[in-house]
């Protein structure tokens, strides 16, 4: 999982080496172990470095960088050898004839590596990769041109990858994707190529979503699609509908920041045109002719699968069989599947492996696939039967926050699509939830509770019902972002085990929305924290009485049951974001994560 850039200019108007930075900047938060850039002339000149795109940058400062018709770069992800410069890409042959970018893995890399060692090409890394650029050179020695070359060696590659490759003394760049996302963009002044769109969007807004095992040849006044054979195709041309200044950070410091502060916005985007308050129905126009299913499976991971767990929550309120899988865990053979089972995978990006290893697993055996995602054109959505966008716009951080909050709101849509409930109460309480969202951001006091805790051992979050997907989500938040110990639990469950770790210096965040059954019991969990000393964040829409057993009240407004928990889960963010703020950390790039997962 890395990010990769390519742009094919008309060698004028502007400098490849800035267009591949800007891209690069934009595709940090796939991968920040290491960057590098190859730009091709009649030499092919590559500059990389470990660490952070900052310390390439200082890197080129100091280099006499030539100005170039074609070039490409790469934002690292470790996978195979730890993140160094000589594993950075981009990589060449021994020759230096053809530079090669890669996102993915090459799964049959060590057997190539041993043919191509055994017929004298020298590795000077560990990477997957470095077999790309060997292999294209055998080719060319034995009288392949170029693009013969390499689609020969893409050939030979068992696994995933997004690919780009330059050639000494060529104008173009050869392109590939299988499994991994890659988008071509158009422009007047050259071409692009990108894992994803943010990479070049301050330059063009007319994309092309390559397919897997389509071809693409760069030049700065065309491109050119081919299929496997080399036939050539006619692909769409997409406008991207949200621009530079969606992607970039806005004034904020962070873009977790930002993308917090963007959630009336992006709310509004989710519900825009799908709900019909007065007649109480419920549109979602890409699932008008969704069979209503017999079984629901949730496939998902991280934030995402929180986000399922709160659709299934939803669902089974409505009678639907409903069951959600970490996406790592799923095996179809232990699950039953037909074609009356709807499997949907919640994915963000819509590239996660292992989520995508499920969908496949299910539509080979026989369900209905949906992917309920963000990123236009994902792999997830070319991949399954139906697609739901949550309209979140661009992403930036690595924390999820604004698309688990689209998540779940689209699932509160998707079920009522699916099965009929009692929708008006909760269309209502959709309609206001932007507003309500926007008054927790105007006065949260998260940020001096953060100041206040920002010393403890350990901060574990408990919630009951649809409260407890908030809580793991809570608890992933701080862990990630903040890099101390986080746990979320079912607050019934902290006498099973978890209170032995309850002290004074663990506070416990405890979300309770409504006055019910729930929240009763809650609070009667929350005494017994109080009991054993630990300090009591409530999270509370002040229903019930929380309040008088709780150190501190994150409040957010009264509103329906299903919607209050999308509003506590905003101030757990900004809990989250301001005790890593206090604590200096890297929060929008959290230390050995990424935003896109796109390895088992
Ligand atoms: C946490 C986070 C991850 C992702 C997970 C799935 O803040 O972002 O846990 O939720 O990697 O990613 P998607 O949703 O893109 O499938």
């Amino acid at each position: 999982m890395c990010g990769i850039i390519g742009y094919a200019g008309d060698g004028y108007d502007k400098e490849v080496l800035d267009v591949l930075l800007t891209g690069l900047s934009g595709l940090e938060y796939r991968g920040y172990d290491s960057a590098g850039v190859a730009l091709a002339d009649e030499t092919i000149s590559v500059y990389k470095s470990e660490g952070e795109l900052e310390e390439l940058e200082a890197i080129l400062k100091e280099e006499d960088v030539p100005s170039v018709p074609v070039g490409i770069g790469h934002t690292r992800w470790s996978t195979h050898g730890p993140p160094s410069d000589r594993n950075a890409h981009p990589h060449t042959d021994n020759e230096s004839s053809v530079a090669v970018v890669h996102n993915g893995i090459i799964e049959n890399y060590e057997s190539l590596r041993e043919e191509l060692s055994a017929a004298g090409y020298v590795f000077e890394s560990d990477t997957d990769t470095e077999v790309v650029p060997h292999l294209i050179h055998h080719y060319t020695e034995q009288g392949l041109d170029e693009e013969a070359a390499f689609r020969k060696a893409v050939e030979q590659l068992e696994g995933s990858y997004a690919l780009a490759a330059v050639f000494r003394g060529s104008e173009t760049i050869y392109a590939t994707r299988q499994d991994s996302p890659l988008v071509l963009g158009l422009a007047d002044d050259g071409t692009y190529l990108a894992s994803d769109v943010p990479a070049f969007i301050q330059y063009t807004d007319e994309v092309i979503y390559l397919e897997d095992g389509q071809f693409a040849t760069l030049r700065d006044d065309e491109i050119v699609v081919t299929d496997a054979d080399g036939t050539v195709l006619d692909p769409s041309i997409e406008t991207i509908e949200w621009d530079a200044e969606d992607a970039g950070k806005s004034g904020y410091d962070h873009y977790m920041l930002k993308e917090i502060n963007e959630q009336p916005r992006s709310l509004r985007q989710c519900l825009r045109g799908r709900v019909d308050e007065l007649e109480g129905t419920v549109t979602i126009e890409e699932l008008e002719d969704l069979p209503t299913p017999e079984r629901v499976q949730f496939v998902a991971c991280g934030t995402s699968y929180h986000a399922a767990l709160y659709g299934e929550l939803t669902l089974r309120e409505r009678g639907v069989h409903t069951q959600t899988f970490l996406a790592s865990e799923y095996d179809r053979s232990s699950v039953p599947i037909d074609e009356d089972t709807l499997v949907i995978g919640v994915t963000q990006s819509g590239e996660t492996a292992d989520t995508m290893r499920a969908l496949r697993q299910a539509g080979r055996a026989g369900a209905t696939t949906l992917a309920v995602t963000n990123v236009v054109g994902s792999s997830a959505s070319r991949e399954c039967d139906y697609t739901m966008y949550i309209r979140a716009g661009p992403e930036i951080g690595v924390a999820a926050t604004k698309t688990f909050a689209s998540q779940q709101t689209a699932l509160t849509l998707l079920a009522d699509a699916i099965e009929d409930g009692e929708r008006r109460e909760v269309l209502a309480a959709l309609r206001d939830l932007p507003d309500h969202v926007q008054s927790i951001l105007d006065g949260s006091n998260a940020r001096e509770i953060a100041a206040e805790y920002e010393d403890s051992d350990a901060y574990f979050f408990i919630g009951r019902g649809y409260n407890y997907p908030v809580a793991l989500e809570g608890a992933l938040k701080m862990k990630e972002i903040t890099y101390k110990h986080a746990e979320g639990f079912a607050a019934g469950e902290l006498k099973h085990g978890p209170l032995a770790l309850v002290t004074s210096n663990t506070p416990i965040f405890a979300v309770v929305t409504g006055d019910d059954e729930r929240a009763t019991k809650t609070i009667g969990n929350v005494k017994e924290v109080e009991a054993r000393g630990a300090p009591v964040v409530a999270v509370t829409d002040g229903q019930s009485d929380v309040e008088r057993y709780a150190d501190h009240v994150l409040s957010i407004p009264e509103t329906h049951g299903r919607v209050g928990p999308i509003l506590a889960n905003i101030q757990l963010q900004l809990a989250s974001y301001w005790l890593a703020n206090r604590l200096d950390r890297s929060i929008d790039k959290p230390r050995n994560l990424a935003k896109s997962v796109t390895v088992e």
